[in-house]
Formats: structure tokens, C-alpha cells, sequence
């Protein structure tokens, strides 16, 4: 079975006339079919542009990205993944449950087992009241959560989450952290997850990819042992391993002996 993604010597360099960024350099991840890693590091470490450039909506400047052993173009065009990114990207018209359904109205799945699938994804994130509203009638955490009700909608093998929950109250948070760990227990998905919150990270991924600034490299990679999806539970948050591997990441982000430079050290 193919890696849900394979980015292999990207380098991605933004030019303009005043000044020329590289964003990534030299950068190799695979992400495993039903793994979830975390991107995290400081801003302007190029944790979005990774993520764009496996979704797509951006190409590198060099080197490959694969999606299912699929070109990262083939990949968006066969829709083999959900994106829930930072600004939610709702569509103001469409009422909350037709944005909701829409990969699914896009799909041409019937109205009946559409509606099913809303009212399910309404329920999932707790916003069973408010399919008939409209996305600016809604909070700021309240679309949010609408947002990863749409990625989720086909069940995707694939999900690419960009800071998703960062503007959700830390119950709320928390909350959706362990409904996306169910998620990915029942569905097997694969998740590339960009976060700021080294406690997020360390509670949802089986690996976490450091990443430091100028140029955006990855720094380190650690591995989390707290076992699979869905072990992932609320009582896991006062686990003395879980504890450890927020420090692991800590000293990663805030360290990272040379020796440890770019080496995955699974
Ligand atoms: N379209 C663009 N044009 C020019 N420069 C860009 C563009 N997109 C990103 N950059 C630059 O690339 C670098 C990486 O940006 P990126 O958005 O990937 O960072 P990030 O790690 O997601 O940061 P944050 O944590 O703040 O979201 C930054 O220096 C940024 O200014
Ligand atoms: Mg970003």
C-alpha cells in the first residue's frame, strides 16, 4: 500500500523583486497510510506551505510531492483528501448544513443519504441546532467547527488540517481533539496537522515534525509512543507518557542537539 504522502527533496523559494524567501529547503517526509504527524515550529517555519504543497494549491520550487503514490495534482483533482484549513473558507450563501454536505452535493450523493450524513456531522460537532443558519450568524469557533465537518464528509483517507482548532475555546479544543483521534480510530484516516500547541500535537500524532525558520527545514522528528488512535482518550492528558512527550517536543523545538539535525530518530 502507498504512503498517504510522500514529499521528497522539496525546496520551495517565494521571489519577488525586493527580496526572495525560501520557505522550505531540502525537506523529505513520509507520512504512513493511517499516521498522524504534526507540523509544528516557529511562524515562518513553512508549516503552510508544507501543507499547500501537498494539497496542491501551490507547486515547489523543486522536488516531488506523491499523495497515494499519485502526483499531488492527480491527488486534488480526485478529491483523496479533506482540508480543513485556519480561516474556515465557508460559503456565506449556503446555510451551515448545505456547506456541510456540499463535498457530498459535489459528488451527486443522494439527497436522502446526504441529509443523514449532515445531521451525523452536525451531531459530531455539537452544532445540531444550527444547520439552517448561515456561517456569519455563527462564531468564529462555531465555523470552524463547520469547517472540519465538510473535510470530514466523504470520510477521506486523508485529512490536511492546518491549525484547524486554533480559534476554539480550550474546552472546545480539547473536545475536538479527541473527537479527530475517534475519528481517525474509526476511519484509519492519515492526518497532516499543523499546529502551534505542543500538548495538541503530542496528544494526536504518532510523530511530530520539528521544523525551524530561514530557511524552513525540518529540525527533528519525534516519535510519540502513546499507542494508536484510539487510545487517544481524555484520561491519556494526565498520563506521565504523555507528559514526556511534550518535553521530547519541547526540548525539540526549543534545543535540537546538531547531531539531532534532520534525523528521524524512530
Ligand atoms: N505567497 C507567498 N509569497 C511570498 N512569501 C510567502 C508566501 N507564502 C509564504 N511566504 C513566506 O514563506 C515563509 C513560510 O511561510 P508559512 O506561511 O509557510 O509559515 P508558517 O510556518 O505556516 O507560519 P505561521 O505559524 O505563522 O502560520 C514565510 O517567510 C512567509 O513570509
Ligand atoms: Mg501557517
Amino acid at each position: 500500500m502507498s504512503a498517504a504522502v510522500t514529499v521528497t527533496g522539496v525546496n520551495k523559494t517565494f521571489a519577488s523583486k525586493k527580496q526572495t524567501t525560501i520557505a522550505l529547503e531540502a525537506v523529505d517526509l513520509e507520512v504512513a497510510a493511517g499516521e498522524f504527524v504534526s507540523l509544528i515550529g516557529p511562524s515562518g517555519c513553512g508549516k503552510s506551505t508544507l501543507l499547500r504543497l501537498i494539497a496542491d494549491l501551490d507547486a515547489p520550487t523543486s522536488g516531488t510531492v506523491q499523495v497515494f503514490g499519485k502526483s499531488a495534482k492527480q491527488a486534488r483533482l480526485d478529491q483523496d483528501y479533506g482540508i480543513a484549513f485556519q480561516q474556515a473558507g465557508l460559503l456565506p450563501w449556503r446555510t451551515v448544513r448545505e456547506n456541510i454536505e456540499l463535498p457530498l452535493q459535489l459528488h451527486r450523493v443522494a439527497a436522502s443519504a446526504r441529509r443523514a450524513r449532515g445531521d451525523e456531522l452536525l451531531a459530531l460537532i455539537g452544532l445540531g441546532e444550527f444547520g439552517d443558519r448561515y456561517p456569519d450568524q455563527l462564531s468564529g469557533g462555531m465555523q470552524q467547527r463547520v469547517a472540519i465537518a465538510r473535510a470530514l464528509a466523504e470520510s477521506p483517507k486523508l485529512l490536511l488540517m492546518d491549525e484547524p482548532f486554533g480559534a476554539l475555546d480550550e474546552m472546545t479544543r480539547e473536545r475536538m481533539q479527541t473527537e479527530l483521534a475517534r475519528i481517525c480510530a474509526d476511519t484509519g484516516a492519515a492526518v497532516v496537522f499543523v499546529t502551534h500547541s505542543i500538548p495538541e500535537a503530542v496528544f494526536l500524532s504518532d510523530r511530530v515534525v520539528v521544523m525551524s525558520p530561514r530557511p524552513g527545514r525540518i529540525r527533528e522528528i519525534v516519535p510519540i509512543t502513546l499507542g494508536g488512535a484510539q487510545e487517544r482518550t481524555e484520561g491519556l492528558r494526565e498520563d506521565a507518557a504523555f507528559f514526556a512527550g511534550v518535553s521530547a517536543v519541547r526540548e525539540a523545538l526549543h534545543g535540537g542537539t546538531p547531531t539531532a539535525l534532520g534525523v528521524d530518530n524512530r
